[in-house]
């Protein structure tokens, strides 16, 4: 499948600051493409970069198969010719408008003619689900409305790419919940690639196809959703996607099909093909709150531990159990209800291995 946007070897400095560090990623056709990481890693730097409003000061950038940016030549296509449309956290859509005039101004810029405007306005607000309220002020709609009416303009050009920075962050957390499944819908229906920029890992793992994890102006890992979760490339992806327990542990066998770890001499925890192995015997043992299982405390192979916090959240409970002097938590079902200080045995059915330190390493987790 042919690339909608590629950028390679994407560097941007702002002073003393690489704000982008060599990095590459293409996205293709109807593609839900996330640049996700924390406050300052150059998320925001990298999208305005492809928008053409921020000069890179190395890399190529390619839209629809063209160049529009390459440093060698100098290459650099203003944004307005890039072909793109864009939404960013603070949207702003004008409040003397209509909503049919909001979507149609960029039209109107374009000098496009009387009738294609309204055959192109009723496209677009039908695929966002707003017709009916072409005449209403962005006064009279809802936050979510108003947030749709931004992306109405910015689909209204044709775009060949949307870029969205951080578009839901300005909503209730309940409408925004809301709004990430529309926008996916919205996406479906138009078929359009969108390359998304969000601090979110639930909303970049929920709605995306792909995503690039970055942390201080490079991309640690680049794959779907459920590998970026299941399968962390660093120390730093696995910390920052998701709940994660740490527990020293000593390496009993190591065979090739499994792993078999003691916690203090207590336990029998055995990993099946775990992608990496340490070196020494003391590892690091990284699971998700679900990679645990609560049993009888005299279970057979199980760590023994208690229960400090029952926190209940609808769908089940979360506990904090105490072993030693780490705390972990667990995800459960509702079925599984158990009193605080009570004992409780702890069956690992899954992880990964980290070296000994690896989550205190400081590129683990500082940005
Ligand atoms: N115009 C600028 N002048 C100087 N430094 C800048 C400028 N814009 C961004 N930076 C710096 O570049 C780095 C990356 O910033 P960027 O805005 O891309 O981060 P971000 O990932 O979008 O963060 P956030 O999640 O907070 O929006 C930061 O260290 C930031 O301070
Ligand atoms: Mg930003």
């Amino acid at each position: 499948m042919s690339a909608v946007v590629s950028v390679r070897g994407l560097v941007k400095r702002f002073g003393k600051v690489l704000a982008v560090d060599e990095v590459s990623f293409e996205i293709a056709e109807r593609e839900f493409f996330s640049l996700l990481g924390p406050s300052g890693c150059g998320k925001t730097t990298t999208l305005r970069c492809v928008a053409g409003l921020e000069t890179a000061d190395a890399g190529t950038i390619e839209i629809g198969g063209r160049v529009v940016y390459r440093t060698a030549e100098p290459l650099d296509v203003p944004p307005n010719e890039r072909g793109i449309g864009m939404v960013f956290q603070s949207y702003a859509v004008w409040p003397h408008m209509s909503v049919f005039d909001n979507v149609a101004y960029p039209l109107k810029v374009r000098r496009t003619p009387r009738t294609q405007i309204a055959a192109r306005v009723a496209h677009v607000l039908r695929i966002l689900g707003m017709e009916g309220l072409e005449q209403r002020r962005p006064s009279q709609l809802s936050g979510g409305q108003q947030q749709r009416v931004a992306l109405g303009r910015a689909l209204a050009l044709e775009p060949s790419v949307l870029l969205l920075d951080e578009p839901l962050s300005n909503l209730d957390a309940k409408l925004r919940e809301q709004m990430r499944a529309e926008l996916k819908l919205i996406q479906r229906e138009s078929g359009l690639p969108i390359l998304y920029v969000t601090h979110d890992q639930v909303e970049a793992l929920a709605m995306s196809d792909r995503i690039a994890v970055m942390c201080a102006g490079r991309v640690h890992q680049l794959a779907p959703p459920e590998a970026i979760y299941r399968r962390p490339a660093t120390a730093f992806v696995l910390d920052f996607i998701g709940g994660v327990n740490y527990l020293p542990c000593q390496i009993l066998s190591a065979g090739n099909d499994a792993v078999t770890l003691r916690w203090r001499g207590e336990g029998t925890i055995i990993l099946e093909r775990p992608s990496y192995v340490p070196d020494g015997r003391e590892v690091l043992l990284a699971m998700r709150p679900e990679d645990l299982r609560l049993v009888a405390p005299d279970s057979d192979g199980a760590l023994r531990g208690r229960v400090v916090l029952r926190s209940f959240y609808g769908a089940g409970f979360e506990y904090r159990i105490r072993l030693g002097e780490t705390e972990l938590r667990v995800a459960t079902g509702k079925d599984l209800d158990l009193r605080e200080g009570s004992a409780v045995g702890i069956v690992v059915a899954g992880g990964l291995l980290l070296d000994p330190d690896a989550p205190s390493r400081p590129e683990a987790r500082a940005c």
